[in-house]
């Protein structure tokens, strides 16, 4: 079996164990060593969702085959979480829940983390390090970038594509075709009719802009960095 940590220790974090225990009642696929918070160690030897937390980077095992996933929710905390993660020598793991759909030729991204219940349809692409929480469809031939995060019920139809470290609230909506810009942030129930530029805040239905880059920012709105190489999984 290989060796998992979970990176964070928040309410993400216990779903990702949520994803390893459903993995692992099919096959035994991981031996979970238990969460590193990498802000603090005050938590440590703390259970969480009945596993250890092991305290900071100092308390982890030692990197190598030691594989990792990022339990935490918000796009630029993934990209810098993931990436200190890496330098330290940790592998990237995929996790998807068994009971996902996936249709033949997807490409997962390494690190990426797929939820019960999603649908990924013909073609569709996720890259690095993506967070898709319960239910999320991704439509054909569509593209997550990296870091990106999409919540539960979130929905891209046909042929969408997010740009890195893009934030989806739960149960929004973009369009068929439509592209959105790095960092930008969708909101709750929203439905996104538009292409979005870099950095910007949309909510309603259909979408209007909240905030967008240069007007002072929003303080939901992750900052746009490089995408990595895909270098996951990919179905048949
Ligand atoms: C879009 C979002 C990030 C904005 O957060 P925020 O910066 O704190 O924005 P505020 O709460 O200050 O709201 C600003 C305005 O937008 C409106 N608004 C906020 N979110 C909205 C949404 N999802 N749909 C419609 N209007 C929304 C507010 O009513 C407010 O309007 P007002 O200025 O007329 O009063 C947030 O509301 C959101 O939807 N987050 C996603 C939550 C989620 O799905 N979490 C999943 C966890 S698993």
């Amino acid at each position: 079996m290989n060796q998992l940590i979970i990176v964070g220790a928040g309410g993400y974090a216990q779903e990702l164990l949520w994803i390893v225990d459903d993995i692992n009642s099919e096959r035994q696929t991981w031996e979970f060593l238990g969460y590193v918070d990498p802000k603090s160690n005050a938590k440590k030897g703390h259970l969480h969702y009945d596993r250890p937390i092991l305290g900071y980077w100092d308390d982890a095992p030692r990197a190598g085959q030691v594989h990792f996933v990022c339990g935490i929710g918000s796009p630029q905390a993934r990209a810098s979480e993931c990436a200190d993660a890496e330098r330290r020598g940790y592998l990237p793991a995929v996790l998807v829940h068994p009971s996902v759909i996936c249709a033949r030729h997807v490409k997962i991204g390494a690190g990426t983390v797929i939820g019960a219940g999603c649908i990924l349809a013909p073609y569709a692409v996720l890259g690095r390090h993506c967070a898709l929480n319960l239910g999320v469809t991704i439509g054909h031939n569509s593209q997550v970038g990296d870091y990106s995060v999409l919540s539960p019920g979130a929905q891209l139809l046909g042929a969408a594509k997010l740009e890195e470290r893009v934030f989806l609230g739960a149960n929004a909506t973009v369009y068929q075709g439509r592209r959105v810009g790095a960092g930008s942030v969708v909101g709750a129930n929203s439905f996104l009719l538009t292409n979005l530029g870099p950095a910007t805040s949309v909510v309603g239905v259909p979408a209007k802009t909240l905030s967008q880059a240069g007007d002072g920012g929003h303080s939901s709105v992750p900052r746009p960095k490089d995408s990595a190489l895909i270098d996951g999984v990919s179905s048949e």
